[in-house]
């Protein structure tokens, strides 16, 4: 057997006997599907990185060169589709012992029909008035593409709209942190496609191996988590996934064959 075919037979073992799983998902899981992530090769707009574009602070500088970032990406997943990745933990979510947690604004597990899913960040597909008027406060979806003005308005007090995502610097939703702290009290932790450096999601893992998780990642590249995780696997999620998804379709004892009719 290779490194990474026993490395697949071990999580796959876990996964199988575990009462709780849960899956933390960040931007390498939609990597496959043409939506460029926020590290790495791929992660610059322009000259701006997230951490300048995406704060209030730049919004309250720039609201227009913020909301053309958003355009942007949003016109980038409009064009994209779920990929195996997503398709597997969808499948995986049909069980109740299975909590899906994402940082990716993009709705891609959404599309791929995740249940139960946990966005800690927001939807870019929703908006919200930027002055929290009355009306405006809850969020809206509006996934026109492109947007019909830029910077949106909010259609109830006609200030400006921002994207109903969390930024740098601003606190996550208080009932997605209770669900997300909720799920890391599980047998098996799989974080897969981050580069687990943005917390308060990064901390998941340390709190889900600090309750006697057994914690597994998947990445293309080596993160700070690769040395704390009991398991680090190294490739891409859209392939690992489906692998790992294979050996759990295989039981141990063989399944009768129905009886012929
Ligand atoms: N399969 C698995 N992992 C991949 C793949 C792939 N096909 N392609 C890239 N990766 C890995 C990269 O190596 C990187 O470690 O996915 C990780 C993506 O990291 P980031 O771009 O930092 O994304 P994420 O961890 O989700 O960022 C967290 O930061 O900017 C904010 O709010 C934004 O939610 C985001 C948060």
């Amino acid at each position: 057997m290779t490194i990474l075919a026993d490395a697949l037979s071990i999580v796959a073992e876990r996964i199988r006997r575990a009462s709780r799983l849960t899956i933390l998902t960040g931007a390498g899981v939609s990597a496959a599907s043409g939506v460029p992530t926020f590290r790495g090769a791929h992660g610059l707009w322009r000259q701006f990185r997230a951490e300048d574009l995406a704060t209030p602070a730049a919004f309250a500088r720039d609201p227009r060169l913020v909301w053309e970032w958003y355009a942007w990406r949003r016109e980038q997943i409009a064009a994209c589709q779920p990929n195996p990745a997503h398709d597997v933990i969808a499948r995986w979510s049909g069980s109740d012992k299975v909590a899906v947690v994402t940082q990716n604004v993009d709705d891609l597990h959404v599309r791929a029909g995740t249940r139960g899913l946990v966005r800690l960040h927001g939807s870019i597909w929703e908006l919200l008035c930027a002055d929290r008027c009355a009306s405006g406060a809850a969020r809206w979806r509006d996934d026109r593409v492109p947007p019909p003005e830029l910077p949106p308005r909010c259609p109830h007090c006609g200030g400006l709209a921002r994207p109903g995502v969390v930024w740098f610097g601003e606190p996550l939703g208080a009932h997605d942190v209770e669900a997300a702290v909720q799920a890391t009290a599980c047998d098996v932790f799989l974080t897969v496609g981050t580069s687990a450096v943005v917390y308060p999601a990064a901390g998941l893992m340390h709190q889900a191996k600090a309750s006697g998780a057994f914690t597994a990642e998947i990445n293309q590249e080596p993160t700070p988590a690769s040395a704390i995780v009991d398991v680090a696997i190294q490739g891409g999620a859209e392939h690992i996934l489906p692998a790992l998804d294979d050996r759990l379709g295989q039981p141990r004892v063989p399944t009768p064959k129905p009886y012929p009719s």
